[in-house]
């Protein structure tokens, strides 16, 4: 397919992607890789890619909104990818802020949003939005420290996939919703994916910017994405960044 570039074996498809939109890529071209050595999660983390159970792709946006808007892309990707899930596997996939795929409460999947230099000309901006979801994944291709937290679309709901099915049908849903968050702007995405919070009411922990660590509940996301936390003493933080945690 035009514009799509597979790739058996990578670095990270987040990286490649870069190089691509840096060389001028259009709006909508894509990275895919059966398996990548070096994927990069939020926070520095790591994403192990065993290859062919998961699905690691990156795909390169300029999207007419204003350059301090495309952080909000996330949750657009978050709508797009949850949306092309309940299509093709009719399962209802919740949204952990700012950016996982979780079905009850376990991680499916999270979505790592990178953007150019948005100080530049307009013909040079890009965000690259790189999603990886656990598809054909089963309970023994986790490491075992993540047994109890994470699962897959086949754990959840025994149905095997091509996996560059998944990843068609979640390129032209992203697409699709970009278009829309340029027309509309991101009241209705932020609305929509307040439906999809599975951490609403929920008791958290995060680690301040100052490095201490705070516990509250979700109020959820802000209408700027701003995650809202009421703690004991009943001040609300908004949290820019950072990890969330569900207290036990
Ligand atoms: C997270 O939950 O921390 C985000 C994980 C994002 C992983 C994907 S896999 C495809 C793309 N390439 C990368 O190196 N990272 C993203």
């Amino acid at each position: 397919m035009k514009n799509v570039i597979y790739l058996e074996t990578t670095t990270s498809t987040n990286r490649d992607a870069f190089e691509y939109a840096v060389q001028g890529a259009e709006h909508g071209t894509a990275v895919i890789a059966d398996t990548q050595l070096n994927g990069r999660g939020r926070l520095g983390k790591t994403w192990r890619s065993p290859a062919g159970k998961g699905m690691y792709c990156s795909i390169i946006l300029r999207p007419k909104v204003e350059p301090q808007n495309y952080p909000l892309l996330t949750f657009v990707a978050g709508l797009a990818v949850a949306d092309a899930i309940e299509k093709l596997y009719g399962l209802s996939a919740g949204l952990k802020w700012p950016n996982d795929i979780y079905f009850k409460g376990r991680k499916c999947g999270g979505i790592l949003t990178e953007s150019s230099d948005l100080n530049g000309i307009e013909e040079s901006r890009f965000a690259i939005v790189g999603i990886g979801l656990n598809v054909n994944t089963e309970l023994n291709d986790f490491h075992p420290e993540l047994h109890e937290t994470a699962t897959s679309l086949y754990l959840e709901s025994d149905v095997i996939l091509d996996v560059k099915t998944v990843f068609l049908e979640i390129r032209q849903e992203l697409i699709k919703q970009v278009k829309s968050f340029e027309k509309t702007g991101f009241l209705p995405v932020i609305n929509r994916w307040r439906t999809r919070d599975f951490l609403y009411g929920s008791r958290l922990a995060w680690v301040s910017v100052g490095g201490r660590k705070v516990e509250g509940v979700s109020l959820g996301p802000d209408d700027e994405g701003r995650l809202h936390v009421e703690d004991d003493s009943g001040k609300i933080h908004e949290v820019m960044s950072g990890d969330i945690r569900l207290c036990k």
